[in-house]
């Protein structure tokens, strides 16, 4: 609840928000979007469903979800001129600096979304991002392959539009794999929302002053690329093609614990799970259940499950209640289904979208908001007076 609470630094912070959408407890792993399990929404539900929920605050019935994956469908579309921004990045600009940037852009394109105060213009603008955001993630891929830009279509899935803008080409048609279609729809739900992150919270503190949501969304894309939040499904990846084979995971365990080394074990870790987070177990199960669908297999798996279960059995990662989190995994199947790495993070934030959106409603419908203004202990010098150059 709001209020004040301590944390290990020793000073007092207040609790940033009130919000009705994610509970997460770090000490039991649980995690409820809406009051929902996790690992039930994942099982049972879609993204698109998950999306109206966090949105809505309930599950649709069918008639709902139908009418939501339409409107959200007839969106998808960006103004051609956008597609103007992509050309001038070089082909190897790394696609979250394309999407920080193509993002804010959107802010040009929509005039009207910049009344705030108008709920019809904020579920609009809501319905855009979301839908645009595949779209936008899709040109960002094509362009950094040189492939020619596909346009969504509004006969196709949320996600499955999404395979298809990025894995088509003009030369053949595009079939979409419902297994990859339906783990990579998984992959977007526990990505979807996760209370107070650093992302959100700079969404949050950039909508505070009354920012279009454009412009707050690509803060949040912005402060998600880091290696310490959605980054680090990319930089985990690239730490297991790294240590390679399960042999020189020792050697990798020994530097995570050395001080004076500054590596860090990607994927692992989190600011509120003391105990697995929830939605790694499920990312672990997706693994092998698309590997075992399409009958692929990648030895990196294996060193990941080599090293999860070195690590979890290592006192002082024990001790430092250190588990896998969302990202440890995540690359394993983004790259069994043909993701570069570089577009990993890229994914994160096409989920994240929803979460940002519902986030930054919640606070700007709530009339006693005010703009955000944290304060900070302050360790500079005491007033003292000027003194000439010449004197100095
Ligand atoms: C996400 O907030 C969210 O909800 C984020 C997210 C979301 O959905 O929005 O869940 C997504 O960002 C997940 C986190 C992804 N990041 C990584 O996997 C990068 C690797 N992990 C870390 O760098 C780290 O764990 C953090 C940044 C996630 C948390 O860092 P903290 O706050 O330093 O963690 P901590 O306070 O719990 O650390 C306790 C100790 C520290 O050592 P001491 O100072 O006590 O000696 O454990 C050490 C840390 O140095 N430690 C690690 C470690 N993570 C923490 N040591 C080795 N490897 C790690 N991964």
């Amino acid at each position: 609840e709001t209020g004040k609470f301590t944390y290990d630094p020793g000073f007092t912070s207040t609790a940033s928000c009130d919000s009705a959408l994610t509970y997460i407890d770090g000490d039991e792993g649980v995690l409820l979007h809406r009051g929902y399990p996790i690992g039930q929404l994942a099982e049972h539900s879609s993204f698109m469903e998950v999306s109206y929920l966090l949105l809505n605050g309930e599950l649709p019935s069918a008639d709902e979800l139908a009418q939501f994956s339409r409107t959200i469908t007839r969106h998808t579309m960006v103004h051609e001129q956008l597609s103007v921004f992509y050309r001038g990045f070089r082909r190897d600009a790394h696609p979250m600096a394309i999407m920080c940037g193509v993002v804010g852009a959107l802010s040009a394109f929509y005039h009207d979304s910049t009344d705030i105060s108008d709920p019809e213009q904020r579920k609009i603008s809501a319905h855009r991002l979301i839908a645009k955001m595949p779209t936008i993630a899709a040109m960002a891929y094509k362009y950094s392959v040189g492939q020619p830009f596909v346009y969504p279509r509004n006969d196709l899935s949320y996600t499955g539009n999404f395979l298809r803008m990025t894995f088509a080409v003009p030369a053949e048609e595009y079939e979409v794999n419902p297994i990859v279609e339906r783990a990579l729809d998984r992959i977007f739900i526990l990505h979807a929302d996760h209370e107070q992150n650093a992302s959100t919270s700079t969404v949050r503190l950039a909508g505070s002053s009354g920012a279009n949501p454009f412009a707050c969304i690509a803060a949040g894309i912005a402060c998600l690329w880091g290696p310490a939040h959605g980054g680090a499904n990319e930089a985990a990846l690239n730490m297991l093609k790294e240590i390679g084979t399960p042999d020189r995971i020792p050697h990798y365990i020994a530097r995570a614990k050395d001080k004076n080394d500054p590596f860090r074990l990607m994927g692992f870790g989190h600011r509120v799970y003391k105990n697995y987070d929830p939605r790694a177990t499920v990312m672990q199960q997706t693994v092998r259940e698309v590997f075992a669908s399409l009958k692929v297999t990648d030895p990196l798996f294996e060193t990941a499950l080599q090293l999860e279960e070195i690590a979890l059995n290592d006192p002082y990662f024990i001790d430092k209640k250190l588990f896998p989190n969302v990202d440890f995994y995540s690359g394993i199947i983004l790259s069994a289904i043909g993701f570069p790495t570089a577009m990993f993070t890229a994914l994160f934030a096409l989920a994240r979208t929803v979460g940002w959106v519902a986030q930054w409603n919640e606070m700007i419908s709530d009339p006693g908001q005010k703009i955000g203004r944290p304060r900070q202990l302050y360790t500079g010098p005491a007033q003292r007076d000027y003194v000439p150059v010449d004197k100095r």
